[in-house]
């Protein structure tokens, strides 16, 4: 493939764009510099390149998990705050990476994001009952009650039937930590306060078997590697 078609298949732009900056000297490509928009590379997955100094791979498909932050939408058009794509480089955008599901703006932690459709479907399917543990700081103590009947499941309006938590343990008097298998609207804030607490803060800390890493700041993201999708992917 000519260099100026892989650099646009990774999202920096049209294929005049992509000339003018192969052109200038600003990519190289497996640690060369290549100033060829026509020269011919394979473009397989793993494949190094940078632009501007920026070192990347070639990626068919991106997928990030990003540590969200309070006070940004899950939105492309968003009402109050900034937007967690404003949290992403612009070859990411140019890319057409989506959120997996929505967190609130008030709710930080995992943060799914991918070019992928089929992954979003996956793993937006209510019928997969792909686990997602949230810490939970509720607004009073949580007493034994409450966590029986987050467990054993709750009404909440507009729901055929009561939800249940897949897990709940308390961390201590006002922590717990939930698990959920469904992506509904304000999930966790309706099933907390339908066992008669309510939630303060809301931070999720893995989806699957993928645990956000400690390490990760608020408002960064990270690629997820072949290791990162296999524990993800790995319920149960
Ligand atoms: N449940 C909620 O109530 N809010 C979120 O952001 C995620 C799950």
């Amino acid at each position: 493939m000519e260099l100026e078609r892989l650099l646009r298949s990774q999202g920096f732009g049209s294929r005049p764009e992509c000339r003018a900056l192969i052109c200038a000297g600003r990519v190289t490509v497996a640690g060369e510099l290549c100033d060829d928009p026509y020269a011919e590379f394979e473009p397989v997955d793993g494949l190094p390149f940078s632009v501007d100094g920026l070192p990347l791979v070639v990626r068919k498909l991106v997928y990030l998990a990003m540590n969200k932050p309070t006070d940004y939408e899950c939105s492309h058009k968003p009402k109050h705050h900034p937007s967690v794509y404003s949290l992403l480089p612009r070859f990411l955008l140019t890319r057409d990476v989506q959120a997996v599901g929505r967190l609130d703006e008030d709710t930080t932690g995992l943060l799914l994001l991918t070019d992928d459709g089929q992954f979003i479907h996956t793993y937006s399917s209510p019928k997969k009952k792909i686990p997602k543990v949230y810490e939970v700081t509720a607004k009073h103590p949580v007493d034994d009650e409450q966590i029986a009947a987050l467990l054993a499941g709750v009404q909440l309006n507009d729901e055929p039937a009561p939800i249940a938590a897949a897990g709940c343990e308390r961390v201590s008097e006002r922590l717990i930590r939930l698990t959920v298998t469904e992506g509904k609207y304000h999930l966790v804030k309706r099933m907390v306060a339908a066992a008669g607490n309510r939630v303060e803060a809301l931070h999720r800390v893995s989806v699957g078997g993928f645990v956000l890493p400690a390490t990760l700041p608020l408002g960064e993201w990270m690629w997820l590697e072949a290791g990162d999708l296999a524990r993800l992917a790995h319920v149960g």
